[in-house]
């Protein structure tokens, strides 16, 4: 094919259009933007002559293989798939483009919902000789989840099926059945071949049969609505800048409308207003900066502001509320734990989120709606989430940026989740904190101590429960109010409807939590032994309860010891089969790392492990007196 080549860049003056790739592995996205990059001249001399020493040693299709041209490829030829989003550059005489570059991998999925949230337009790239995969349905539902209205289904390798019209015209029916629903408002199908140039550039002619366009003609042709310049301003903070004791600007990007010097502006949550002072753009002072600048304004009044806090037009305020209703793309390998506090980032601010009811998870294949009780990797579902506060945001039909998260695990910081805000949830607002006319103080004076969360964990058969009713037993001979909740005897009571799944061993812990909450506030002691495998949940407790009245006491006995012990003959069952999901034999116990206090339990006397916490617990609660 000969390659038609681009002269001068000269694009139009308009806006480049941004789109994404994205598609299945070996679908051929690499070699199709190598051959864009080629065909518009970015491709300079000494590159090809590496590319095609690179081909003869790499290569998979024989002649020059531009999946090749691309950068990041050392990776990507090492590992043999692509690991990142790379953002390429090229133009052509009448638009520029900035192509968002998603591999395809399954694990990648994250990769792929970045690139989709800055671009106008997705190329989803099927191999015509595999047709639709659940990988390209699964990108076409993350494509319409994340507000893209435009798709172009780029049938690649017509080569290998003949060049037939049929194959091709029963892989863009099937696609346009599947998306009836995903809320496109345009669908483009386009057979080509990547790797020969049919199609890409200008019309084949061994695809006489196809009447539309071929694939840069029509990318540059397309219209996408850019314009959010007369909508209300939004700015979330990204930093309060400070150099000296005079200035204080608050730096961030305009998410949507614009904002002009005098104009009033209402910080959110807190519902504060004042006017705009000055607006400092990169080169110094403007009078107005519009969505997608980034800026620092003043304002004329001292009023707080911090970062994650939101800027809005006073009579378009943004929503602020503390749960809603949202979209998720679980992206980790640890399974979604409705129930387990995450950590939200979202607008530059964080705060502590829970997923409070998963409504369901959607079947990529068919679209259905699944009763779920977990989201795993690559899942997509649809929940209801709680917040620690209340913070400002759109939804995402409103503003992509303004209304969507991410989730992140609280110790490892990793990304779990990319989320999308369906809409506020009313009803949260209508309670309010009811103040009390007894006070935690004046219960705990009256009792003459303070109250304590006295938590002890470990793996069943440790002792916890023995050891948890010696310590009782001594602090209440010595005059100490107390109050003790066992694991066994909570589950046949108020968590009675809660198994032993990872799910059901959150909540069990949330709900004893709040009630070790409830019981120390009126004053107790209250002892708590249960197993709470899990660190996240420990921490959520102590957070819950507030570290200076919570002592976690970790009741280290072996799992040997515990299998020989065998109390209950739970173990041997388990490890017999009969009992699924159970602690240290099928499901992990994760062991505490900065326990107040470390009983090296096993080999010694409860008695006596009893008597050196008491000595410990006496000493903490005459020293809080
Ligand atoms: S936790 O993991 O959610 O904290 P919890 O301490 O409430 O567990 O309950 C543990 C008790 O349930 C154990 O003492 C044991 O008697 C009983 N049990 C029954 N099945 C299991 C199981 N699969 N895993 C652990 N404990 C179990």
């Amino acid at each position: 094919m000969p390659v038609p080549r681009a002269g001068p860049l000269n694009a139009e003056t308009r806006l480049p259009l941004r789109f994404l790739t994205c598609g299945s592995v070996d679908d051929g996205k690499s070699t199709l933007i190598g051959r864009l990059l080629y065909e518009n001249n970015l491709v300079f001399e000494d590159h090809l002559a590496a590319l095609d020493r690179d081909s003869k040693k790499h290569g998979t299709t024989g002649t020059v293989d531009f999946a090749l041209l691309l950068d990041g490829l050392e990776t990507e030829r090492e590992q043999g798939i692509t690991i990142d989003v790379a953002y390429r550059y090229f133009s052509t005489r009448r638009r520029s483009f900035v192509v968002a570059d998603a591999p395809g991998h399954e694990q990648y999925t994250r990769n792929m919902a970045t690139g989709a949230s800055n671009a106008d337009l997705a190329v989803l790239l099927v191999d015509a000789s595999k047709g639709l995969l659940s990988q390209t349905r699964r990108h076409a539902i993350i494509v319409g989840m994340l507000g893209l209205r435009h798709v172009v289904l780029a049938v690649n390798k017509m080569d290998l099926v003949a060049f037939d019209e049929v194959v091709f015209e029963g892989i863009a029916d099937d696609f346009r059945a599947f998306a009836a629903d995903l809320g496109f408002r345009t669908i483009q199908a386009i057979p080509f071949s990547a790797r020969d140039g049919d199609n890409i550039s200008a019309p084949s002619a061994r695809m006489a049969w196809y009447r539309g366009p071929a694939l840069v003609p029509y990318l540059e042709e397309i219209e996408v609505d850019h314009d959010r310049t007369d909508r209300p301003f939004r700015m979330p903070v990204q930093l309060v800048s400070r150099p000296d004791g005079d200035f204080r600007g608050f730096a961030g990007t305009v998410a949507d409308g614009r904002v002009r010097v005098g104009d009033e502006v209402v910080v959110l949550p807190s519902g504060r207003s004042s006017r705009v002072k000055q607006i400092l753009g990169p080169g110094g002072e403007c009078d107005q900066a519009a969505a997608g600048d980034a800026v620092t304004l003043t304002l004329a009044d001292e009023i707080d502001v911090a970062r994650g806090d939101m800027l809005a037009a006073p009579h378009q305020r943004a929503h602020l509320a503390d749960q809603f209703s949202a979209h998720l793309v679980w992206m980790s390998t640890d399974k979604l734990l409705p129930s387990r506090s995450y950590l939200m980032k979202i607008n530059h601010g964080t705060v502590a989120a829970t997923v409070t009811g998963l409504k369901h998870r959607i079947d990529i294949n068919t679209l259905s709606k699944m009763a779920a009780k977990t989201l795993a990797l690559n899942d997509i579902g649809v929940c209801n989430l709680s917040l620690a506060r209340p913070v400002a945001f759109d939804t995402y039909s409103d503003n992509r940026d303004t209304g969507s998260f991410i989730l992140i695990d609280r110790y490892t910081n990793e990304t779990l989740a990319a989320g999308i805000i369906d809409f506020a949830l009313r009803r949260a607002g209508n309670l309010h904190h009811q103040q009390l006319a007894v006070t935690t103080a004046q219960r705990s004076r009256l009792m003459q101590h303070k109250p304590l969360v006295l938590w002890f964990t470990g793996l069943p058969g440790a002792g916890k429960s023995t050891l948890a009713n010696l310590v009782e037993a001594g602090l209440h001979a010595r005059g100490i109010h107390t109050t003790m909740l066992d694991g066994d005897n909570v589950r046949l009571g108020l968590n009675r409807d809660l198994g032993f799944t990872e799910p059901d061993r959150v909540e069990n812990i949330r709900r004893v939590g709040e009630v070790a909450k409830l019981m120390s506030e009126a004053g107790l002691v209250v002892l708590c032994s249960f197993i709470s495998p899990f660190r996240a949940e420990r921490r959520m407790v102590r957070e819950l309860i507030g570290t200076e009245a919570f002592i976690e006491i970790f009741v280290d006995t072996s799992l040997e010891t515990c299998i020989a012990r065998d109390p209950k003959g739970l173990y041997r069952r388990a490890l017999a089969g009969e009992i699924k999901n159970f602690t240290g034999v099928d499901q992990p116990y994760e062991r505490p790392e900065a326990a107040e206090f470390h009983l090296a339990a096993g080999n010694t006397e409860a008695q006596e492990l009893a008597d050196r916490a008491m000595e410990y617990l006496i000493e903490r609660l005459l020293h809080d007196m």
